[in-house]
């Protein structure tokens, strides 16, 4: 199984060789930056299995975007030297569309959900028996003449992406062996992925510069490498073709990146947080609707950063700014609050 997915990426790769530039994301386990605990324990259920010649139990990483659930998911399968099937939980729209899903995998094969809160309830509720007895109930007919049959499914191991655990539900949630989160990378593993990516991007970067880029990377790879995309613009076109203090200051001013990496959205929210309501506490919608942003975003992307900075705190009264918010940017503490803030 291995060996035929093997030829079939190589022949793919010499196709695409000259138009594409070789991919940044980790092709194996060793090129997989940080994440120990969760690399340490998902070594341990991999080789398990593995030993006992079992599929995978039905694993679930949860996390904010950008941190490597995507890539996780298919180490795995290649760990385990088996097929990935990639879908999402809005793509699986009937349970028509995950019975056809369900029965061309193969024994070991692993499905990747990505964004399963979206699953809608009624293909939510097939995929139960599925993950817990590998049958599923299909109901063929309506009305008087409808009976259900009970199609067999092959051994296969769902591994599930989330930013948003707290929208499963807990019949779903408890049907997962193993369920990790991700967390925000240090700034020693981003300057590791940098200097990985740097080397397939061809762009020389000084150590110290590396050092500064990761510190300024909001703790997610994505944000590292995108940035380190777009400086390697400005090196090539206004620098010398390499990143140095000076052109990543530079660049970092231009893309609206401040000394903690805090992007502009990151700003307009808790200027909104403290100018408008003099820190809060104010409800998650009145806030998002201030700055004309999407709710699930500001939940999903902007406040869990925040919140892992000590930026902000979310409490049953509503989000809080702290002091240090109040100190980054710039604005006095109003009266009478000084107390109340923490
Ligand atoms: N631990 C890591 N080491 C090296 N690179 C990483 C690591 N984690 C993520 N990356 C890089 O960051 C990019 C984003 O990762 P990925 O797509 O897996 O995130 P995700 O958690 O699935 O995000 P989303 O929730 O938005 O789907 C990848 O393309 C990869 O290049
Ligand atoms: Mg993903």
């Amino acid at each position: 199984m291995k060996n035929i997915k093997k030829t079939k990426t190589k022949n793919k790769k010499s196709k695409v060789v000259d138009i594409l530039p070789e991919s940044i994301r980790p092709k194996n386990i060793d090129q997989f930056m940080g994440q120990k605990k969760i690399k340490g324990k998902l070594e341990i259920f991999i080789k398990a299995a593995k030993k006992r010649k079992e599929s995978l139990d039905h694993l679930l990483l949860y996390g904010p975007p950008g941190l490597g659930k995507t890539t996780l998911a298919h180490l795995i399968a290649s760990e385990l030297g088996v097929n990935i099937r990639v879908t999402s939980g809005p793509a699986i729209e009937r349970s028509g569309d995950l019975a056809s899903i369900l029965t061309n995998l193969k024994d070991g094969d692993i499905l990747f959900i990505d964004e399963v809160h979206r699953l809608n309830k009624v293909v939510e509720e097939a995929l139960y028996p599925a993950m817990e007895d590998y049958c599923l109930d299909i109901i063929l007919g309506k009305g008087p003449s409808a009976r259900t049959v009970r199609l067999e499914l092959p051994k296969f191991s769902i591994v599930a992406a989330t930013t948003r655990i707290g929208l499963l539900s807990s019949p779903l949630r408890d049907r997962f062996g193993a369920i990790y989160r991700l967390n925000f990378y240090n700034p020693k593993d981003l300057a590791q992925i940098l200097k990985r990516s740097a080397k397939i991007l061809k762009i020389p970067i000084e150590e110290d510069s590396c050092q500064q880029l990761a510190k300024r990377s909001r703790g997610t790879p994505r944000i590292a490498n995108r940035l380190l995309k777009r400086i390697r613009d400005f090196a090539q076109i206004k620098g010398e073709g390499k990143i140095n203090e000076g052109l990543l200051d530079n660049a970092l001013k231009v893309l609206e990146i401040d000394s903690l990496g805090l992007a502009k959205e990151d700003r307009d929210f808790l200027k909104a947080l403290c100018l408008d309501y003099a820190g809060g506490p104010v409800g998650l919608e009145t806030l998002s609707a201030t700055i004309a942003e999407d709710i699930g975003t500001v939940e999903e992307v902007i406040e869990p950063f925040l919140i892992q900075k000590g930026f902000l705190k979310r409490t049953k009264q509503g989000r809080m700014a702290s002091r240090k918010s109040f100190k980054h940017l710039n604005i006095p503490i109003p009266k009478g609050k000084q107390s109340t803030l923490f």
